[in-house]
């Protein structure tokens, strides 16, 4: 049988589309709050918005009629016609949202226009109107939203956490008071100021947002090219994060996420930043509205856009153009597939990869291949790869222990390159990657210090402070008991600043600015993993301070050692349970044992 859903019904099923979490709701209510006109949004949480929302502002507000209109769907002041889907300029346009969200809350909307003599209270609960009155209430509009998802209990079990959620709250508000510079905007979270940003130019709130460090090292920017326009504020290379979220990109007002507007960005930042960071830039874009689409998603976070190629010419090149101005001189960065072939790379097999990491051996898949290069006349084709020829305890990982004990250092024979050790060990011969060697060791005995709960620790002769964001601090806030146990202390300092004051004594008793930065975005990312507390080697975040530790504090390849380090490094490394590989998975070292080198010189023929 078939039937025809209530309005009750269907509205609490397109909820679920429009309104999945709280930061959902703050965002479709001070969207609307925009749209009103308002110069002063204010917005009051309380337990993440599960508890409470509030949003008051002094925009338009609207009349008795209206407010009524306003709680069903597809209702909006805002298009009339397909036709202007095109020219969109308010934030909203669906008319879904107001009614998706009284229909799973509870909801008081307090309203009044400038020249109405008396507002209106009404009262919903589950999209049906408890009260509705005349009173005298401020112009503008006051919405609280109480207890989200009452009804739709499946869904508020799965919400996520307070710290979470306050997050993306935070980071939303954070997006649209740089995106309407001249409105002032405040978020309250249980009874704490998160952002106080009062009106003024797109700098000033940076500097209420983000800090005057932040704000100080902005660069301006500014281009127009026919009706195409950038404006904002880079920032130099050295304030680069390894997180993406510092990307503030602006089109038409609308913060968006756009693969083609990120990919110009960091063209016009050339080499000047490292392959793996991402600099911190506020940028507005104006273009003609209907060569825009926003219309992809009812979130509206993504947007398409008609002449891409247009708008990363200019992007790039207005980026480019300001860290010129300001002193910097960018080379063009060149992708990885016009990478000329160096020397080096003609010599071995193509799939040498030498990017990522220093350390990464370049494990030519066949010997034979080389000889083949050198002119040797290759009798017998070796097309296993070398591992082939390791101790079979190294491919299978089982019951390994006893027989890694076996191996013990004879003698330091060399090391080549001043990156490759070479020794004598009872089985053969060990080739060690001196870099990856050091930070196999320096991890093995960190996991080792977290398992027995012992952390050495080091308090920094200079603690270093990082700049941080309103959005960043409670999940850094949140994280700082635990991170005490891995060894790292933290301190917060006021709204933006984060002080690190002591790190493991196996990083080192000093830590650049660059270094923190990344700690406290490795951090930030493994939030959960942090929160959760699981079982050392299981921590990806973990293995990723190790590694930027190593690559800036370990012994690197091209360091000059000396015998005596070397043999120590060989010794600890052969000492450890599983020696053969780096923390993510790089080999440390591999050994040419008896077997194999009798091989290469065929005195495994019996002729
Ligand atoms: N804070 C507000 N001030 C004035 N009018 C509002 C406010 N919030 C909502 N409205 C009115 O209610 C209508 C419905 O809102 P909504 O459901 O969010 O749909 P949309 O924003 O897509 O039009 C809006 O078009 C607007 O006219
Ligand atoms: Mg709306």
């Amino acid at each position: 049988m078939i039937i025809e859903l209530d309005t009750l019904t269907i509205n609490k099923i397109a909820a679920g589309e429009v309104i999945e979490r709280p930061a959902s709701v703050v965002k479709e209510l001070v969207e609307n709050s925009i749209d009103a006109g308002s110069t002063q949004i204010k917005v009051v949480l309380q337990e993440g918005g599960m508890k409470l929302i509030e949003v008051t502002d002094n925009g338009s507000g609207m009349n008795h009629n209206d407010t009524l209109l306003s709680l069903k769907r597809h209702t909006t002041s805002k298009i009339a016609t397909a036709e202007d889907l095109f020219s969109i300029t308010s934030l909203g346009f669906r008319g879904e949202a107001l009614a998706s969200i009284v229909s799973v809350a509870q909801v008081d909307i307090f309203t009044k226009k400038e020249n109405d003599e008396l507002g209106t209270h009404i009262q919903v609960e589950g999209g049906k109107i408890l009260s509705d009155n005349n009173i005298s209430v401020a112009d503008g509009t006051k919405i609280t939203v109480r207890n989200l998802f009452y009804n739709v209990p499946v869904r508020r079990k799965f919400l996520k956490s307070e710290t979470t959620e306050m997050n993306h709250i935070t980071e939303y508000i954070t997006k649209l008071a740089l995106a309407f510079p001249e409105i002032s905007f405040s978020l309250v979270h249980n009874n704490r100021s998160v952002i106080t940003a009062p009106k003024g130019e797109l700098i000033s709130q940076i500097n209420s947002i983000f800090g005057k460090n932040i704000a100080k090292a902005c660069i301006p920017v500014s281009k127009t090219e026919e009706d195409y326009t950038v404006t904002g504020f880079i920032t130099k290379p050295e304030f680069s994060r390894k997180s993406r979220d510092y990307l503030y990109i602006f089109v038409l007002n609308r913060p968006v996420v756009n693969k083609v507007i990120t990919d110009a960005i960091l063209q016009g930042y050339g080499t000047a930043l490292p392959h793996d960071r991402t600099p911190i830039v506020f940028l507005n874009i104006n273009i003609p509205k209907n060569e825009v689409d926003v219309n992809v998603h009812p979130t509206k976070k993504e947007v398409r856009f008609s002449k891409e190629a247009k708008l990363f010419a200019l992007i790039e090149l207005a980026v480019k153009e300001s860290l010129e101005k300001s002193g910097l001189a960018i080379f063009e960065r060149v992708s990885e597939t016009k990478h000329k072939p160096t020397k080096l790379d003609q010599h071995s097999a193509p799939s040498v990869v030498p990017k990522t990491h220093p350390h990464q051996i370049q494990s030519s898949p066949s010997l034979s291949g080389v000889k083949d290069k050198l002119g040797y006349k290759v009798v017998k084709t070796r097309d296993k790869s070398i591992d082939y020829f390791l101790p079979s305890t190294q491919r299978v990982t089982s019951s390994k222990k006893q027989e890694y004990s076996q191996k013990t250092l004879i003698k330091i024979l060399g090391i080549i390159q001043d990156t490759y050790i070479i020794a004598e060990v009872n089985e053969g011969l060990l080739l060690c990657d001196q870099h990856a060697a050091h930070e196999k060791i320096n991890y093995s005995k960190y996991i080792d210090q977290i398992k027995r709960k012992k952390i050495n620790v080091q308090s920094l002769l200079a603690p270093v402070s990082v700049s941080i964001k309103p959005s960043e601090l409670e999940v850094i806030n949140d994280l700082k008991t635990n991170l005490k146990g891995y060894g790292f202390e933290l301190e917060i300092f006021g709204k933006n600043e984060i002080l690190l004051r002591s790190i493991p004594s196996i990083m080192g008793v000093a830590i650049s600015y660059e270094l923190a930065k990344d700690l406290i975005d490795i951090f930030k990312e493994n939030a959960d993993q942090i929160r959760k507390q699981i079982k050392p080697e299981g921590l990806d975040f973990i293995k990723d301070i190790i590694s930027i530790f190593a690559c800036r504090r370990s012994i690197k390849a091209g360091d000059k050692i000396s015998v005596s380090e070397a043999e120590s490094l060989v010794e600890n490394l052969l000492k450890l349970e599983e020696p053969y590989t780096c923390p993510h998975g790089r080999p440390t070292m591999v050994v040419l044992n008896q077997k194999y080198i009798e091989e290469i010189f065929h005195r495994d023929y019996k002729s």
